[in-house]
């Protein structure tokens, strides 16, 4: 290229030297003639830099140099790949996948043992409501100072609207939800939403199911240590004789669960990561429940309990961690209202009943309580600090 424009160039200075001092007519024909050099001058310039450019195009993807950014990782666009995008917890609870994409989704698990980070286990509050939480200051108050250590995930009617403000424990903290039936499979299947949800997020490490009527009978620091120092999960898991227990088994759901694997639990659990991933990535029982376990079957009682039981019984504690009355009789607990919140009363819950912790004999057996109505929370809140703790 350099070599034709010194060319042009001494062709160009030749013509115009006086010793071409010619005709008329020769001096005439002379800007023509020039013209035309020039002209096929720039069209060979370009025609050069065109083969060129395309030359250096074609080497480039020949070569691929792994040290360069290469054309290929810019195409997809997904910036740089860093491992604090996927141990951050999202932001935003919400998001855009169907159940089947979540369950697919929260079921993947890392298979190297230990964190290459500083993982701090938390304790995942699912709180399964029709919509509002009427208890919401009590929990404000039991969460408050414990940031860090806990993540809460709400299950409501998929119209409601929540109207917690930035400083609530609540804010943004509603799940993508579905119709609930009672006694339907619906109930499991947003149990399971709730514990797809919170194994998003690879630092919840133990998930309490809790409901509306629901409140704590302890600090959280208690139920934290609690919690995370037994070495079961608190999964009721009974071989109950007649018609509420066995007689509630269907014959039909063979070979994958038979009779005496039949196993019947209170539906507020609290269970650790290895079983939460057992029941979202199971496809062997929930069709044998979704079709053989209906009214006056309650799956909620028994689709968790028998499931993890067939692989993991040793895992469980074989009892719940929330109190109910059902002294009562009938297929609802007593609710507790304004009246019967006493210091006597709540003093007296959490060792209502004698149990094992850690094999060994305990005193505290429940953590939660239930049912109370919205009018108990005022109560509550006056005795919180004296006898909750908090
Ligand atoms: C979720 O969406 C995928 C992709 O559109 C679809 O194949 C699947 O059937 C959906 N699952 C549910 C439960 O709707
Ligand atoms: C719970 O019950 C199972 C039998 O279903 C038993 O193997 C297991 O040891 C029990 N767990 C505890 C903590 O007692």
């Amino acid at each position: 290229m350099v070599m034709e424009m010194e060319e042009g160039v001494k062709d160009n200075s030749a013509v115009s030297t006086p010793k071409s001092r010619h005709t008329n007519q020769s001096r005439s024909l002379l800007p023509i003639r020039l013209l035309q050099i020039l002209l096929l001058l720039l069209v060979l310039t370009l025609g050069i830099s065109v083969v060129g450019i395309h030359m250096i195009k074609f080497l480039k993807f020949q070569h691929l140099d792994p040290v360069a950014p290469t054309t290929l990782i810019s195409m997809y666009d997904h910036g740089t790949v860093a491992l604090d995008s996927f141990i951050r917890p999202p932001l935003n609870v919400w998001h855009t996948m169907n159940d089947s994409e979540l369950l697919w989704r929260a079921s993947m698990v890392p298979r190297r043992n230990g964190y290459p980070f500083k993982r701090v286990p938390k304790l995942a509050f699912m709180f399964l409501t029709k919509g509002s939480l009427p208890f919401a200051p009590l929990w404000e108050m039991f969460f408050k100072g414990n940031e860090g250590l806990y993540s809460i995930y709400v299950h409501s009617l998929p119209n409601y609207k929540s109207s917690f403000s930035k400083s609530s424990v609540f804010y943004r903290r509603y799940i993508p939800s579905q119709a609930v039936a009672w006694g339907e499979m619906s109930m499991a299947e947003a149990e399971r939403r709730l514990l797809a949800n919170a194994l998003l997020d690879i630092s919840n490490e133990w998930f309490v199911l809790v409901s509306e009527s629901c409140v704590p009978l302890r600090g959280f620091g208690f139920i934290y240590n609690y919690i995370s120092g037994s070495r079961y999960s608190f999964m009721g898991c009974a071989d109950e004789e007649g018609r509420d227990g066995r007689g509630r088994y269907n014959i039909e759901m063979e070979p994958e669960i038979t009779l005496s694997q039949w196993r019947k639990g209170s539906q507020w659990f609290e269970i650790n990561r290895k079983l939460a991933l057992e029941i979202v990535q199971d496809t062997t029982y929930y069709p044998k429940f979704k079709e053989f376990c209906k009214q006056p079957c309650y799956n909620d009682e028994h689709y968790f309990p028998t499931m993890l039981a067939v692989k993991h019984r040793i895992l469980l504690a074989n009892r719940t961690l929330t109190w109910t009355d059902w002294s009562r009789g009938g297929a609802h607990p007593a609710t507790f209202g304004k009246a019967d919140v006493t210091e006597t009363f709540l003093k007296k819950l959490p060792g209502a009943k004698s149990c094992l912790y850690n094999d060994q004999q305990s005193q505290v057996c429940y953590l939660f309580a239930r049912k109370f109505s919205p009018s108990a929370l005022e109560p509550l809140l006056k005795l919180a600090p004296k006898i909750l703790g908090f």
